[in-house]
């Protein structure tokens, strides 16, 4: 099985090129580096010892992406690509929705044209929305998103699911990942987003590291167990796992089927903040600050759905998911 990857440098498309190399998968990549670098392409290889076709591509630019499937006999896809960061998709709305929406309509109408019908799909836990009980289940409506960003992962799933019952042929999975951090053991490849992180452990990583004074706590007066806000962490390592399980589960299925990858765990910031300064032996500072607006108090996955159809559940632990982040800051530093 020979499977494209696109946004392989990314933060999670990296690591699941590993995962799919070391299980004796071929995959092609492709990436145009507009969050990421040709490290992690490289990166990828020295982990596992082994070379794949990579392309410096696009997904806008049709003509350059078909050269992809013109050149490689391809018979699925995961499709990682994508823009990512919420606050900025609050201030470029249109160019969020350009690169995401159209990005995919490219890819299925090249899926469609090469007769490739398996997708593999990185949605999100932001497509509950505001208003659905914890834990989040699969069942459960999806939609009033609250950020552009968010509505994009909502409108693809629509449209997968639309095109799933219009053509049979098509086998669709949507993963909703919960809240992915860490970074693979090696310290190789792993999340390093620039600029300010807006998400929680990267910026502790930088507190960690010296390069931010402290981390603001966005609310300390939730109702959670210590009254600041709780998610479902999970290694990216165990992600990368269900990509394989999902990728290896599209054989039997018809149309399009969401899964959660998420532990069923709920983990408070504070609780991040205590674990990371045990895996790092660096003081955390931080302040209790106003809420986030925007923010739920609390998410996390009934995750049982992935346990019983993909035989897939998160195995890494809080404590591993801090060592690994810190050690790859470790390792990137030394390589300076
Ligand atoms: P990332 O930014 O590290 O990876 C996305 C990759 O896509 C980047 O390498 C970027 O350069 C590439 N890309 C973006 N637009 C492109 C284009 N037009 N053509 C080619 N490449 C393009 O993000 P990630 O954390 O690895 O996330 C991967 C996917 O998972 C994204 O779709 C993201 O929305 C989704 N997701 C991420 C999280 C998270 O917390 N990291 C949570 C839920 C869903
Ligand atoms: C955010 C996005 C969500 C996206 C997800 C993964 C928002 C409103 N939501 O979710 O759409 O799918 O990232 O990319 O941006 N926190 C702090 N201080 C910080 C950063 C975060 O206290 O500097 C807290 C937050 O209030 C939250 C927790 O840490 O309680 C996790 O935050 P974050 O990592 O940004 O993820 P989400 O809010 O779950």
């Amino acid at each position: 099985m020979r499977v494209l990857i696109t946004g392989s440098a990314g933060f999670i498309g990296s690591h699941t090129c590993v995962e799919l190399l070391e299980n004796g998968i071929q995959i092609v990549g492709m990436d145009n580096f507009v969050n990421s670098s040709p490290e992690a392409v490289k990166a990828v290889s020295k982990i596992t010892g082994k070379e794949y076709p990579f392309y410096d591509c696009d997904m806008l630019d049709e003509g350059a992406f078909e050269k992809i499937f013109q050149e490689n006999s391809i018979d699925a896809v995961i499709h990682f690509a994508g823009l990512k960061a919420v606050g900025e998709s609050v201030q470029k709305p249109l160019e969020y929705y350009h690169n995401n929406i159209q990005g995919t309509l490219n890819l299925l109408r090249l899926m469609r044209k090469y007769k490739v019908y398996k997708l593999v799909f990185s949605s999100s836990a932001t497509v509950y929305g505001m208003n659905n009980p914890i834990p989040y289940r699969e069942d459960m409506p999806i939609g009033g998103t609250t950020n552009p960003y968010g509505s994009t992962k909502f409108f693809i799933e629509t449209i997968l699911q639309d095109l799933a019952k219009a053509e049979p042929e098509w086998k669709i999975a949507l993963l909703r990942y919960f809240n992915p951090v860490g970074a693979h053991a090696s310290g190789l490849i792993g999340e390093n987003p620039k600029g300010i992180p807006n998400n929680l452990m990267p910026y502790i990583s930088r507190v960690a590291e010296g390069t931010l004074e402290k981390l603001h706590v966005y609310g300390g007066d939730y109702d959670t167990p210590d009254g600041t806000g709780v998610r479902d962490y999970i290694h990216v390592c165990d992600l990368a796992a269900g990509h394989l399980k999902a990728l290896e589960k599209l054989d039997d299925i018809q149309g399009a089927r969401a899964w959660n990858l998420g532990t069923g765990k709920g983990i408070s910031v504070l609780e991040v903040v205590h674990a990371f300064e045990k895996a790092s032996g660096r003081p955390i500072p931080y302040s209790i600050d106003p809420r986030r607006p925007g923010d739920l108090p609390a998410f996390y996955a009934d995750a049982s759905r992935a346990k019983e159809e993909l035989n897939w559940e998160a195995k890494l632990s809080l404590e591993t998911m801090c060592r690994d982040a810190w050690n790859f800051i470790v390792k990137s530093q030394e390589s300076q």
